[in-house]
């Protein structure tokens, strides 16, 4: 496979979850970091990421990615950028569809208007397999009907099609990667808006009890986040561009990720409650993705097992839960 050359990385939201992960990551591969973040309260973003890396070599700029016209000579130096700046609650969204918009989609097309400027950037968005909404046909692969359920999903599916609009018009490479559920060291555990796993990790930190919906028998695939910044890595440096499902081949009913995270800490427990009707409504249901053409393309592999990760995740929340909780 042949590799670009690429030395230098603008990271757009790189001080939350998989951003502080990548960040970390692509300094261990020798890659100048540059990161452009909001500090959005109602994200994952976490004061400890920023002091962290700012102790490391990275140039770290706290601005909306919309105000991309002050940072042009960042951009110009940039090789690559990579977009994760994001608000991720599905929930929230529902409540506040306009906030969601402003930072899902329109602050990516005033970025967008910006880097047109700036030919053969390698440049990365990454989505959500939220966009593909409830399928009834498994596992689900790029191909498959696009039917987002939230609003949430309909900006991030939206500023998909502005990323490739603006890749063809104005003639830049461009990877999107459709993410499932990721999980690992510095995720959101605070409370329940951003996602599942977060959650249940918050619940078995804290020796509380798991709330299960129903009877827990949704199955989702969850990607620990050291194997996802690998398969980012990769899709920087290949030529492959294209639209791309990263998740893992695995997908496990919540029940038995649950049952994990008890082995854990004995003093947490699970429990079943009724499914919350403002949240059955947007829930996608049970997901099994198609992960084959990832494989092929960016080299994606999964090195840990759900065992692995868990433990991993559950460790350095009992180090760190102060930052966190
Ligand atoms: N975590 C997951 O399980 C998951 C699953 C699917 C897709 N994704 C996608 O991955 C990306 C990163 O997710 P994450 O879990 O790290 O989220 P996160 O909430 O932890 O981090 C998002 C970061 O984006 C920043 N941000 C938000 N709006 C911004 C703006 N207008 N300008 C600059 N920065 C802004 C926030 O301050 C935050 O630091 C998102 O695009 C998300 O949709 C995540």
């Amino acid at each position: 496979m042949k590799k670009l050359k690429i030395k230098s990385v603008l990271l757009l939201g790189g001080l939350g979850f998989i951003g502080y992960n990548l960040s970390k990551y692509l300094l261990e591969k020798g890659l100048n970091v540059t990161i452009l973040d909001s500090k959005n309260v109602s994200s994952g973003y976490n004061d400890f990421h920023l002091i962290n890396l700012k102790k490391e070599r990275v140039n770290v700029i706290e601005d909306s990615i919309g105000n991309a016209e002050k940072y042009k000579e960042q951009i110009k130096n940039s090789d690559c950028v990579v977009d994760l700046a994001a608000l991720i609650s599905h929930y929230d969204s529902m409540r506040s569809p306009l906030f969601d918009i402003e930072n899902n989609t329109i602050e990516h097309i005033k970025f967008l208007e910006v880097l047109k400027n700036f030919k053969n950037k390698k440049v990365i968005y990454i989505s959500t397999r939220q966009v593909y909404g409830r399928q009834e046909k498994f596992p689900v692969d790029e191909n498959s009907n696009l039917n987002p359920i939230d609003v949430n999903s309909i900006n991030k599916y939206t500023t998909e099609m502005y990323y490739s609009l603006y890749s063809r018009y104005y003639g830049f490479p461009l990877t999107i990667l459709r993410l499932s559920n990721i999980y690992g060291e510095g995720m959101h555990i605070k409370d329940k808006r951003l996602s599942f796993i977060g959650w249940f990790f918050n619940r078995v930190i804290t020796n509380n009890p798991i709330e299960l919906y129903s009877d827990g028998s949704t199955l989702r695939d969850l990607l620990y986040v050291k194997d996802l910044v690998r398969t980012i890595y990769n899709s920087i440096l290949v030529e492959s561009t294209g639209i791309f499902n990263v998740g893992s081949e695995n997908s496990y009913p919540l029940k038995f990720i649950a049952e994990k995270l008890v082995k854990l800490n004995p003093k947490s427990s699970i429990i079943y409650v009724p499914f919350p009707d403002e949240l059955k409504s947007i829930d996608i249901g049970s997901f099994k993705p198609d992960i084959s053409k990832a494989k092929e393309f960016l080299n994606h592999k999964e090195e840990t097992t759900l065992e692995e990760g868990l433990k991993n995740t559950y460790d350095y929340y009992q180090k760190y839960k102060g930052y966190y909780l």
